[in-house]
């Protein structure tokens, strides 16, 4: 698997944005608890793959990825957020994340929760703010009411309630898909439309990007269930095992571990054959595709 490209995009990009995110945060007038906080999971060190997505989708139409750079930084936001909550004692109750004691296990809960609210709300005033050339109000507002349906009741929140409603039950297959399409495919679905709105993609590449947006989430989620048993937790900076302390059903739950490979395969090859229908310069978003299928963390 040729990374070279993807190693030196990822590079250049994660820096800016690491940039980004350290002095949106710094510039807050608030009391510093709730900076440090929100500071703490945001450096913890994440794998940035929901802003690479909108930087590596603009690159695909030949715009610069930097016009996605309040995209990426708000929707990394959100993703946090998103982490700090899951991870909480009433959620999953987890104490390990990206490497380091999550984030109520340093804080206290009261400031995780006000945490994960204050990267959820600075989200949307960092799109609302955005100034450059290529992002107009009327794209910010289709950013923000496409970042908010991700997110939200019908994206990633009722993907989490139904995760949770569904503990100790045995799910079918399609009510499992429902929830990791919500819990985790919308955000990064979401990510892929955004460098399309933010290049302006017509509605053929609109089509076929949201199709591939769709099966490399889904394929996303399959992977963190496979890592959740066979990662090395000195990877993936997250406990192995939560899914089955937590009841939780899985792909490799419901379809046995080979089962739940081959899933993985088939949502990565019929991402591929999207992209593949689009005209795009599409060589970034492949290697990201080809990530998603084997990374190790
Ligand atoms: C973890 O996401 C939560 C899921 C939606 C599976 P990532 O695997 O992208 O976590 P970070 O951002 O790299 O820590
Ligand atoms: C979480 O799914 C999805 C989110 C919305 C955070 P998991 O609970 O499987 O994510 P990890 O394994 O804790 O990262
Ligand atoms: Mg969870
Ligand atoms: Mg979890
Ligand atoms: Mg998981």
């Amino acid at each position: 698997m040729g990374t070279k490209l993807l190693d030196s995009f990822s590079k250049e990009y994660k820096q800016l944005l690491d940039s980004e995110l350290r002095n949106l945060v710094n510039g807050l007038d608030a009391p510093p608890i709730i900076k440090e906080a929100m500071q703490y999971s945001l450096e913890a060190g994440g794998k940035r793959i929901r802003p690479l997505l909108i930087f590596a989708t603009l690159d695909a139409f030949g715009v610069n990825p930097i016009y996605g750079l309040q995209a990426g930084s708000a929707i990394e936001m959100i993703h946090t957020y998103s982490l700090i909550h899951d991870d909480l004692p009433c959620m999953d109750d987890d104490d390990l994340r990206r490497g380091k004691p999550t984030n109520h296990k340093v804080f206290g809960e009261a400031v995780a929760v006000l945490a994960g609210d204050a990267l959820l709300t600075y989200s949307f005033e960092v799109i609302g703010k955005t100034l450059n050339e290529y992002v107009s109000s009327e794209k910010k507002v289709k950013l923000m009411i496409e970042m908010a349906k991700a997110a939200g009741t019908e994206g990633m929140v009722g993907g989490q309630v139904a995760d949770m409603l569904g503990e100790e039950k045995d799910l079918s297959l399609s009510e499992l898909e429902y929830i990791h399409v919500h819990k985790t495919g919308k955000i990064l679905a979401f990510c892929v439309m955004a460098g399309a709105i933010i290049a302006g993609a017509n509605e053929s590449e609109l089509t076929n990007l949201s199709g591939f947006a769709y099966h490399l989430g889904l394929a996303f989620q399959i992977r963190d269930d496979i890592l959740d048993v066979e990662g090395n937790v000195d990877l993936i900076g997250k406990p192995v095992g939560s899914d089955t302390a937590n009841h939780k059903s899985t792909y490799p739950l419901i379809l046995t571990m080979d089962g739940a490979k081959e899933a993985l395969c088939k949502h990565i090859e019929a991402a591929k054959q999207y992209l593949k229908k689009t005209n795009l310069n599409t060589n970034i978003l492949l290697e990201i595709t080809d990530l998603v299928a084997s990374r190790d963390h």
